[in-house]
């Protein structure tokens, strides 16, 4: 298959092309700032997704066989802080997108996430109703809707959960962000009450590729990992893998901060059915995410020489 990639040089971007190339598929990559290679993209082309005209014009140029959308404002807090961009990105581009797919007939896969939940009523099925806490969670939750009106015949969505994963610029993912704080001289401080159930980006870039190939399943999706933790379990075990002191984790709770953490889901456990049942693909233990992660090269020198 040809398939359009955006977001290619983002964490789930990167690990897509890798798994869609290893199965022999073309993946023609949209990036936006990245000017490096990308392993698994046979083609990149820098664009400026914000701009939801020139992003169609080059997603029917291309005219693939495929799409998927993990091109996003993938933070809550940079959706906060860039709210008319995020809107562009998170909403108004999955709506094109999915009106491209149903004019070209092709599958699209449009990557979500947990946080269209508020974290009270855990765990979420395919079929609880949405409640976001946050303008990221909002706009997610509002492109599914666009995505699955406008093709709805061809349209997996897919909610992920926080992930595991070596990012290219090395300061994307959870164990980068924390290795980030450390390297600034500080602990890591993390929540003993707020719950995930976290994926390697590997295992759920397999799903993806797996749900294209088959074409015969659309609509709303869950993935994740296999076990719920903590975010303080979550670093803990982080900092222990990489032999790295107990203290360099401090723990806090949702009480400390109760403002931001209303707009935190607290429990984010997701029930997997009917995707766990019907793909070869299978849910990752969180020690096997672990097996996969490198240091960050940005903070190289610093672990080495602490
Ligand atoms: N990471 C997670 O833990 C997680 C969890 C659940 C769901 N998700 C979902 O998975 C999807 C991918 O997330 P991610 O973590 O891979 O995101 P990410 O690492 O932050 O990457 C975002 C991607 O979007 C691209 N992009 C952003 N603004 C752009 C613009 N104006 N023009 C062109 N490209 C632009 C970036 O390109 P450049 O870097 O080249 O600028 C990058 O490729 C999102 O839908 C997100 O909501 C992620």
């Amino acid at each position: 298959m040809r398939i359009l990639l955006t977001g290619a040089s983002g964490l789930v971007g990167a690990a897509f092309a890798q798994a869609a190339a290893r199965r022999g598929h073309t993946v023609i990559g949209i990036v936006g700032c990245w000017r490096g290679a990308i392993a698994g993209v046979t083609e990149s082309r820098p664009v400026n997704l914000a701009d939801t005209a020139a992003a169609q014009k080059v997603a029917l140029d291309v005219f693939p066989d495929a799409l998927v959308n993990a091109a996003a404002v993938a933070e809550p807090l940079a959706c906060e802080m860039q709210p008319d961009l995020a809107e562009k990105l998170n909403v108004d581009l999955p709506g094109m997108l999915a009106q491209v797919a149903s004019h070209l007939g092709a599958p699209l896969v449009q990557l979500s996430s947990e946080q269209v939940f508020a974290g009270t009523h855990a765990p979420y099925s395919v079929h609880a109703a949405v409640s976001p806490v946050n303008l990221y969670g909002r706009q997610k939750a509002e492109a599914e809707r666009r995505v699955l009106t406008a093709a709805p015949d061809l349209a997996c969505v897919v909610r992920a959960p926080l992930l595991l994963g070596n990012s290219l610029r090395g300061r994307r993912s959870l164990h980068e962000k924390l290795f980030e704080t450390w390297a600034a001289g500080r602990a890591a401080r993390a929540y003993i009450d707020e719950f995930r159930q976290v994926c390697p980006v590997g295992n759920l870039a397999e799903v993806l590729v797996e749900l294209l190939e088959r074409n015969d399943m659309q609509g709303v999706f869950h993935w994740a990992g296999t076990e719920l933790l903590s975010r303080h379990e979550i670093a803990r075990r982080i900092a222990r893998h990489f032999n790295l002191p107990g203290k360099l984790v401090e723990p806090m709770t949702r009480a400390d901060c109760p403002e931001i953490s209303a707009r935190r889901p607290a429990n984010l456990a997701l029930d997997l059915t009917p995707l766990v049942g019907k793909l070869k693909t299978r849910p990752s233990s969180f020690a096997a995410g672990l097996e996969e992660l490198i240091v960050p090269p940005p903070f190289r020198h610093w672990y080495h020489t602490r």
